[in-house]
């Protein structure tokens, strides 16, 4: 069972301080965020490709890099649907377990996630009224720090799970548990 529960979802709202006043306010931002969407994804991709641990990763499986972009585009305009219920909670576990089966460690989603804060700050400072602005980054800053708060523990329910099968290494063990919890959703 996914241990990414209403309850633990209520948890890092709680703990972000996450209120219906930052729904509101993500909802309203995204009249101006999500048409950034496919243009956040190209940056987000450009600013991978740069390095070459992930660039291997990206460019590993032909046509991965184009299906890409569009899943991000679609992950980027969900920040502001205004809808943080048990569902986006699922989805966002499983993204979680797609990258923790590829071994992509923490050590790269969290600056990757830095650049998606850099990229949208950058907009909302010339879109947004200055005082519209402390409002939005506020909000922005708590839906990133449960988007990661979800990927770091589907990682934790991933090494469990690899750990339970017998894996050996830590590496093993997040890439198999991940695989074997992801084929217990399919
Ligand atoms: C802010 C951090 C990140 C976000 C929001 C993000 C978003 C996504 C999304 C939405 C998917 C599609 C998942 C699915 O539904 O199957 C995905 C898959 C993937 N991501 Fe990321 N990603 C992030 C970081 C990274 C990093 C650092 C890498 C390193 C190379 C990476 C490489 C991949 C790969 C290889 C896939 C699987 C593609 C496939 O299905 O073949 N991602 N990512």
């Amino acid at each position: 069972m996914s241990l990414i529960t209403e309850a633990l979802l209520d948890d890092l709202k709680r703990r972000t301080g996450f209120t219906e006043q930052h729904v509101r306010v993500l909802q309203n931002l995204g009249r101006c965020m999500t048409p950034m969407a496919s243009e956040v994804a190209l940056a987000f991709y450009d600013y991978l490709g740069r390095d070459p641990e992930m660039r291997a990763i990206l460019w590993a499986v032909p046509g991965r890099v184009e299906r890409l972009y569009g899943r991000f585009a679609d992950w980027y305009r969900e920040l502001f649907s205004g809808v943080y219920d048990e569902h986006y909670a699922e989805n966002r576990r499983r993204i979680g377990l797609v990258h923790a089966r590829l071994g992509i460690r923490p050590g790269f989603i969290i600056p990757a996630m830095g650049i998606v804060q850099e990229l949208s700050l950058e907009h909302m400072n010339t879109v947004l009224k200055a005082t519209e602005l402390y409002a939005a980054v506020e909000a922005f800053e708590k839906i990133i720090a449960i988007e990661l708060a979800i990927i770091q523990e589907s990682y934790g329910e991933a090494v469990e799970a690899g750990i339970r099968a017998g894996m050996a290494s830590s590496e093993a063990a997040l890439t198999q548990g991940a695989e074997l919890l992801l084929r217990e959703k399919a």
